[in-house]
């Protein structure tokens, strides 16, 4: 194989790119962490149980059969923002049918005190809760995220996600790996996995056990960019290629 089909190893660059790479690689670290972060606080606790689960997956994208959007974010994202006695007396209503008379005297002041901050109808990316028919949109059968915020998300995921798995693969093909399809099937796993991850938000609504496919597919993700991530800083700083590799002007595959 011509030398030119192939590109430097990490060791053979020279030490400005490799404090770039280390840079750009540490940045996207702490932002990945942050993302998980952020997928942990917005889905985990929807069932009802405070662990990430496919079930929590599966009311995120198509619902739950027996909750409403209000219990549903109650007991998910807007727990930490009232006290559980608090919750517990908002959901008793819900369920009790959510009688307009019983609204004013009990719930109203509730709202006003722990939800208005936010709720108030002045952004409109957050729904407003001030009026009794506002919370009664809430407290409709639950159907899932929408088509229109699925879209949305979808498309800034499937650019942000690729930029992000494109400069983490270029900056691992400086790596020595044998066999090369393994190195391969490294670099093109997350590829796949989004397009799996987001073909599955949707399939899940009409089809729940596609939770599954999102769990997984985000779990391959993740493992791909921990994987290359560790192999490219440790290759980069701490390894020694091997003598006959090295000899032949350190070119890998
Ligand atoms: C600190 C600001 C803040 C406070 C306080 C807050 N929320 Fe929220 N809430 C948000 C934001 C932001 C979202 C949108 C989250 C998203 O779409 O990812 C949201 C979403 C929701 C949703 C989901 C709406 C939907 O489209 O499914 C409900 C229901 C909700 N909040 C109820 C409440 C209730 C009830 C309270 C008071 C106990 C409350 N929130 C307090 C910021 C807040």
């Amino acid at each position: 194989m011509l030398i030119k089909e192939h590109c430097s190893h990490f060791s053979m660059l020279p030490i400005g790119m490799r404090v770039m790479f280390t840079g750009t690689l540490i940045v996207l670290g702490v932002g990945y962490l942050f993302a998980m972060i952020y997928i942990f606080a917005s889905h985990a606790g929807r069932d009802g149980n405070p662990n990430l689960s496919v079930d929590d997956l599966i009311i995120a994208y198509s619902g739950s059969k027996s909750d409403t959007r209000l219990e549903g974010a109650l007991k998910g994202p807007m727990a930490n923002m009232l006290p559980q006695n608090e919750r517990d007396e908002i959901i008793a209503w819900v369920r009790r049918g959510a009688a307009q008379e019983e609204y004013a005297a009990s719930i109203e002041p509730i709202i006003e005190k722990r939800c208005m901050v936010c709720h108030n109808g002045s952004n409109p990316h957050i729904a407003s809760l001030k009026k009794y028919e506002d919370i009664m949109l809430m407290a409709e059968l639950d159907t899932g995220m929408d088509i229109f915020t699925l879209v949305r998300v979808s498309h800034i995921h499937l650019f942000g996600i690729t930029f992000i798995f494109y400069i983490v693969g270029s900056i691992f093909c400086h790596a020595y790996i044998k066999p090369v399809w393994v190195k391969c099937a490294l670099i093109a796993t997350p590829f796949l996995a989004i397009v799996l991850d987001i073909g599955s938000w949707y399939l899940t609504k009409v089809y729940p056990p596609f939770a599954w496919v999102v769990m997984v597919s985000g779990a391959l993700m993740g493992i791909s960019f921990a994987v290359q991530w560790v192999i490219s800083i440790y290759q980069m700083w701490f390894y020694t290629l091997p003598e006959d590799v090295q000899k032949s002007g350190g070119h890998v595959s």
